[in-house]
């Protein structure tokens, strides 16, 4: 167990990115209350986690993550976390088929709620309030009401998490997940688009392999991994007095877990390795991720590893690389060969969002083709370096809206205003994370084919 750890143990280190509560006893009593209410995951999933991420550590899977920027209360719907599911599911189907390797389904929902901002104030019209920080802490209308902390809203929060896991976890293995299925995961809005047409074509395939496979006697009711799938779930661990009143022991081993969810991150603005964040996250034993933004260091970057891995244990630490279209060259090779020379076991992989928004119209918005020229560089850096492409991290949603201009239906600047929903960040319309997946396959099994190739030649 870490030494000197407890789940409140960074409660005394400095920390960023924290709301002020004005009620600071309504915020102890609801934390103690939720430290109450039943773990939404078990200690035994996130381990199964942790070996699925071992084994892509060691190149023999992808970890596909992807979501919201930020849930948020007003879209709770069951038809929004289906179509989520559905475009998440034929992304894993394409990766799976095209590279014909394991993909690891971590989804950014059910608990990601809280945001990190790069300014505590947001100013419109000569007016300032503090920055909206997800509906976990505060409302996103402009009013000074909105804006103030409420502590209730972890209870909302918590409520809405488990009711979302509830589905998901019916949808992975209650049938709606059955390979058979694979036709009807296509969502109204991509079935004419040239995504679609792709889609449909895989998807014959894989029903003509399915025909074969029962007509060997491999069905669908006798074998559950073609009727079920793994699905899991990350967020940020941003609100820290929420994720400790999650934080639990596992009567089985008797080390502590996060609860919250399968898998939690780090975010790119508060892993300083002497602060409450990494404090946190060193003592518990969930799978985890830390994003990598420019101004890491390759020093810094094993620092932090020797604190949140110190056994080296592959599946435990996941590299969620941010760099930016422009900068991915300048920045991943030096923390590769940093890694790799200190024989460090990690999962690489990429978030080709975080690095690549920009502004139109006064809309945040994130160009298609930068986010595609990002996941190429990372696949190019990867092969060049001989290490393993592992994953990719994206913000996604199954409903078709225009907040990331491009892709083969062209979004442009002028269309952001037509259905500009997120609470956040700019998320792919699920025809462009379906393209996006698409684009990953084939990279993947290029690099397959290279190494086969290899090793016969
Ligand atoms: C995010 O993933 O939404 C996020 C805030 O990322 P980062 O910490 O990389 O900026
Ligand atoms: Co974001």
């Amino acid at each position: 167990m870490a030494q000197n750890w407890t789940p409140s143990s960074w409660r005394q280190k400095p920390i960023q990115q924290v709301p002020d509560f004005p009620d600071k006893a309504a915020l102890a009593e609801t934390e103690a209350q939720l430290a109450s209410y039943p773990p939404l995951v078990f200690a035994g999933e996130a381990r199964r986690l942790k070996a699925h991420l071992a084994n892509v550590a060691e190149g023999n899977g992808f970890l596909l993550q992807g979501g919201d920027c930020a849930e948020s209360f007003a879209e709770h719907g069951a038809d929004t976390i289906r179509d989520f599911f559905r475009a998440f599911l034929q992304m894993a189907v394409v990766l799976t088929f095209g590279a014909q390797l394991p993909v690891v389904k971590v989804g950014r929902i059910a608990g990601q709620f809280a945001k990190p901002r790069s300014s505590n104030i947001e100013t419109q019209n000569g007016i300032s309030l503090p920055s909206y920080r997800g509906d976990i802490i505060n409302g996103i209308d402009f009013t000074e009401e909105a804006r103030i902390p409420n502590p209730e809203r972890q209870m909302m929060a918590y409520r809405q998490s488990a009711a979302t896991l509830n589905l998901l976890r019916a949808f992975a293995m209650g049938g709606y997940a059955n390979l058979e299925n694979v036709q009807k995961w296509m969502l109204g809005f991509v079935k004419d688009s040239p995504q679609g047409e792709r889609y449909r074509k895989l998807a014959d395939r894989i029903g003509e392999t399915m025909d074969f496979m029962r007509a060997i006697g491999i069905t669908a009711e006798s074998n559950a991994s073609l009727r079920e799938t793994d699905f899991f779930t990350i967020h940020e661990a941003l609100l820290l007095g929420y994720e400790a009143a999650f934080t639990r022991v596992d009567s089985t081993t008797g080390d502590w877990y996060a609860t919250s969810g399968h898998m939690l991150w780090i975010g790119d603005r508060t892993r300083q390795a002497d602060h409450a964040h990494v404090e946190y996250f060193r003592g518990i034993k969930n799978p985890i991720g830390l994003k990598c933004g420019p101004s890491l260091q390759a020093d810094d970057l094993l620092n932090l590893i020797d604190i949140l891995n110190p056994q080296n244990e592959a599946g435990r630490l996941t590299l969620i690389c941010r760099f930016g279209h422009d900068k991915v060259a300048d920045n991943l090779p030096r923390l590769i060969h940093a890694v790799e020379k200190e024989g460090r076991k990690v999962v690489w992989s990429c978030d080709p969002m975080h690095g690549n928004t920009i502004t139109l119209n006064n809309y945040k918005t994130r160009p298609f083709e930068r986010i595609l020229s990002e996941v190429e560089s990372f696949f190019q850096i990867h092969r060049a370096e001989g290490t393993h492409p592992g994953g990719i991290h994206i913000e996604m949603t199954g409903k078709d809206v225009t907040e990331c201009t491009g892709g083969a239906r062209a979004v442009g600047a002028e269309d952001l205003q037509d259905r500009y929903h997120t609470h956040c960040d700019p998320r792919l319309n699920a025809d462009q994370a379906l393209e996006l997946a698409f684009l990953l396959a084939e990279r993947m099994k290029g690099g397959r084919d290279e190494k086969r190739m290899r090793a016969h030649g």
